[in-house]
């Protein structure tokens, strides 16, 4: 296993890079904009791939690197269903399996801090975001925070996870960089109260200015910019309302790049064939599947995913392979239900 944490000391953000091999698949969890150049450059050495990238929720204290990254590797960019956030091409909720090749991340909705954080547990460890800090909890005065949804995630939730767990938070300012739930438990000053009203009480006296890259962070990490304009603009993308008149049409190949548990719980496109976004490269190249049937037949391949991000990013790949018929469809399946398209199970 690939474990990294590293450190952005402007703003006391930690990032966590994790992969099961050398040369395997990687995932990083809350990058800050200005490390992107740092992160790239470990995921070369290592020889890693960068297939994923994760935020536990909306930052106020920095930028996201999520927009860059996505755009220097075609990386999925991961958040919670409640992120309002318009980068985000996969969305998760509690109870799903975050994964990468040989490394899968429990989610945990561990809402308090934000409407929209979520913490991450893997085998003997948990990424708290700021939900849980070493010695301290997220603060609960602004973004849709709740001191008392936070109670419900630390007593209900991370509290409950085994002693011994270790806890990597989103941040520290002391230098601290590991802890467990069993030390947190002891000696966070936070979670030595005696009830919900307590904690409530006391996350209300804080008193806390307010961020200083609020005002630019927020904002920014709202709108990152989304790269289906640029493939509309060229002509390759479909609404789901044209999309939906296509089903059962011959002419026409329906690819989902979705993960199965995507599938599962949202549904499938009738007849539509299953070509997962982390393997487009080797499916577009020659030889590849993808490859195969736009050479093969005179078939339009329409890529879909969820949002329309992962698909967009595929047309585009596709047609630097040469695959002229690709085109996808817009805001992906979400796009498709509200306009009534047809979904198998
Ligand atoms: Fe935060």
């Amino acid at each position: 296993m690939l474990f990294r944490q590293l450190y952005d000391s402007v703003s006391g953000t930690y990032t966590y890079l994790i992969a099961s091999r050398r040369g395997g698949e990687a995932l990083i969890i809350d990058p800050v904009l200005e490390k992107v150049d740092r992160y790239l450059q470990l995921v070369k050495e290592l020889d890693l791939r960068l297939v994923k990238a994760v935020d536990t929720h909306v930052h106020a204290d920095h930028v996201t690197g999520l927009g860059v990254l996505r755009d220097r590797t075609q990386c999925i960019t991961v958040m919670g269903e409640q992120s309002n956030v318009d980068v985000v091409s996969m969305r998760v909720s509690e109870g799903d399996a975050l994964t990468i090749e040989g490394v899968s991340l429990d989610v945990i909705y561990t809402p308090g801090h934000t409407d929209d954080s979520y913490s991450f547990v893997m085998q003997d460890r948990v990424f708290t975001g700021d939900t849980l800090l070493i010695r301290g909890t997220g603060r609960t005065d602004f973004q849709n925070g709740d001191a008392r949804q936070q109670y419900e995630s630390l007593f209900g939730k991370l509290l409950r996870l085994p002693d011994d767990t270790l806890v990597y938070p989103a941040h520290d300012y002391k230098g601290d960089m590991v802890s467990t739930i069993a030390e947190e438990r002891a000696f966070n000053p936070r979670l030595q109260v005696k009830s919900v009203d307590e904690y409530i009480d006391l996350m209300s006296k804080l008193k806390l200015p307010n961020p200083k890259m609020m005002d630019v962070a927020i904002p920014a990490n709202l709108h990152v910019g989304m790269a289906q304009q640029e493939i509309a603009s060229r002509g390759w993308a479909l609404t789901a309302a044209d999309a939906v008149a296509l089903v059962g049409k011959p002419e026409v190949a329906f690819i989902d790049l979705r993960e199965k548990e995507e599938r599962r719980k949202h549904g499938v496109i009738p007849g539509s064939l299953h070509a997962p976004y982390p393997d487009l490269r080797e499916n577009i190249d020659t030889g590849g599947v993808l490859h195969e049937l736009a050479t093969a037949t005179t078939k339009r391949m329409l890529f879909y995913c969820a949002f329309g991000e992962r698909s967009a990013m595929a047309v585009q790949a596709a047609q630097g392979a040469g695959l002229a018929s690709a085109c996808h469809i817009q805001g992906g399946i979400d796009a498709w239900k509200k306009a009534g398209g047809p979904l198998a199970k």
